[in-house]
């Protein structure tokens, strides 16, 4: 069968549009980054104008550079970074204020006292998230109480508020389709992931008028059309999930106990409970892992910060790499004898401990610690922390199989000492697919199975491959005292306020 799907990832520093062919191949890929905005100490923005013409362009681009006609694309999937908060009006589509990042923690205060109010475990048992600056709803309260003019207007029903997935599609569809799915609502701090709808109690709490609310599909549905205007034809618009939902998808994590952790700027663990909607007992996110034909299936969240940041912070801090992929060849060269540790808590720290008031510290250097002990604490910080995570999981969720193995995407993964110091640390297989691009994959999957143009789900599981497996092979003593030394190190961090 002929036709190709565009698949659109909307990254936080980053937009990335690919091409694929009906074998599932890339045909081509085209990425820009764009402007971050730091207006006040933790606040994070962007221009939601700035990010449409993003996407419009990698598009065109992608499209141009396949050498294909926009009428030869069958559909489009959307994948993007999650949370962030857009209000536009919803005649002129223009942004009624820049976009609020995940990222921004402007709202702590307003998390506190909903807190100090007994309220958490309401929007707990209803949403599966906690009371953190780090979802949509308290951003969007936020700006009804901030822009001149926004409430009234939201609540005649003349504003919209939308991640960015909604963002892009009322966009693209010239403002015919005001939608989300099922994947994005679940992280607005206002979605019943129990019911499947907005919630008009929590509405009420943070008072947020139900009128400027997207309408929430599942992760494979009819989105709208893409206007020819924007791409040079009239495109449906068949799939969409935030970018940690996709790649549980992209990885094919379609079974209960599959998991996988994705490791960019920070790192995301999503575990399958199925029908299970678990509870965490651990600090954990409860979350909708996708949306499909109507049956929601769950999963538990970790979520870290700082993953590939860490690598960063040694490239362009501290200046001891040039690249961040020769980060593992300098950790290889470390004094096996030296145990330093980072526990990178730049940002404070995120699951399980939620701590926004951590900072970063190193321990245990001697006179001798250098670049080499420096690179290989950076690594591990990300290794220990998806332990953290995992062990977490595991006492949230006794349906895990025996025989457990993670599946992993994102640039780190490309590290082979990491990938195998993980599996030694976690005392578990690790599993390195032969598609790297998982989450852009899963966007694509939803769009191009929708169209009836790639296989169904269980046909497309099938063709999930492996490149390469990292068995572990650590003495348990070894590890044993590697993980000791860590939860000391964690712990003397959460005690510490500067
Ligand atoms: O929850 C935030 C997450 O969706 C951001 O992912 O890859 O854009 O940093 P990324």
């Amino acid at each position: 069968m002929s036709g190709y799907i565009l698949a659109i990832d909307q990254g936080t520093t980053s937009t990335r549009s690919m091409l694929f062919d009906a074998a599932m191949t890339v045909v081509s890929v085209v990425q820009q980054e764009f402007r971050q905005f730091y207006p006040n100490s933790g606040w994070v923005e962007h221009d939601a104008d700035e990010i449409w013409e993003s996407v419009l362009k990698t598009a065109r681009q992608a499209i141009d550079k396949a050498g294909i006609d926009a009428s030869e694309i069958a559909a489009i999937g959307i994948t993007n970074q999650r949370e962030t908060t857009v209000v536009w009006d919803r005649d002129t589509g223009k942004p009624l204020h820049p976009a609020i990042v995940w990222q921004d923690r402007r709202t702590a205060r307003v998390c506190e006292d909903l807190k100090g109010q007994g309220l958490e475990q309401l929007f707990t048992d209803r949403t599966g998230l906690l009371l953190d600056p780090y979802f949509s709803g308290t951003k969007l309260a936020w700006l009804l109480d901030t822009v001149d003019g926004l409430r009234a207007k939201a609540e005649a029903g003349q504003a919209c508020f939308g991640t960015i997935d909604s963002w892009l599609i009322y966009k693209l569809t010239g403002g015919k389709a005001h939608v989300t799915d099922a994947t994005n609502a679940a992280r607005t701090l206002i979605y019943n992931i129990g019911d499947n709808r907005w919630d008009n109690e929590l509405l009420d709490i943070l008072k947020i008028p139900a009128a400027m609310l997207p309408e929430v599909k599942d992760c494979a549905a009819d989105f709208g059309i893409a206007d020819k205007t924007h791409l040079g034809a009239d495109i449906p618009i068949l799939g969409v999930a935030g970018d940690q939902h996709a790649a549980l998808i992209g990885n094919a994590c379609f079974e209960p106990g599959m998991f996988k952790s994705t490791y960019g700027t920070g790192c995301f663990a999503l575990l399958n409970t199925g029908e299970d909607r678990v509870a965490s007992k651990n600090r954990l996110l409860t979350t909708i892992g996708y949306r499909l034909d109507g049956k929601t299936t769950y999963a538990l969240e970790g979520s870290i910060f700082i993953a590939g940041a860490a690598v960063q912070w040694l490239r362009d801090e501290l200046g001891f790499i040039s690249a961040a992929k020769e980060a593992g060849e300098l950790a290889a060269k470390a004094d096996p004898n030296q145990a330093v540790y980072l526990v990178p808590a730049f940002t404070g720290l995120g699951a399980p401990h939620w701590d926004a008031d951590a900072r970063g510290a190193m321990f245990g250097m001697t006179r001798s610690t250098g670049p080499a002990e420096f690179a290989r604490a950076a690594l591990e910080s990300v290794v220990y922390q998806t332990y953290d995570l995992l062990e977490a999981m595991k006492k949230d969720w006794q349906g895990s199989k025996a025989e457990t193995v993670l599946r992993v995407d994102g640039g780190m993964v490309a590290s082979n000492w990491t990938m195998q110091r993980l599996a030694d640390i976690l005392d578990a297989p690790v599993d390195r697919p032969a598609m790297l691009e998982t989450t852009v994959f899963g966007a694509a999957w939803l769009a191009g199975s929708r169209a009836g143009l790639w296989p169904d789900r269980d046909a497309f599981a099938r063709t999930w491959q492996r490149e390469h497996r990292f068995e572990p092979d650590m003495q348990a003593e070894a590890r044993a005292s590697r993980l000791d030394g860590w939860a000391q190190c964690v712990k003397a961090c959460l005690g510490v306020k500067l």
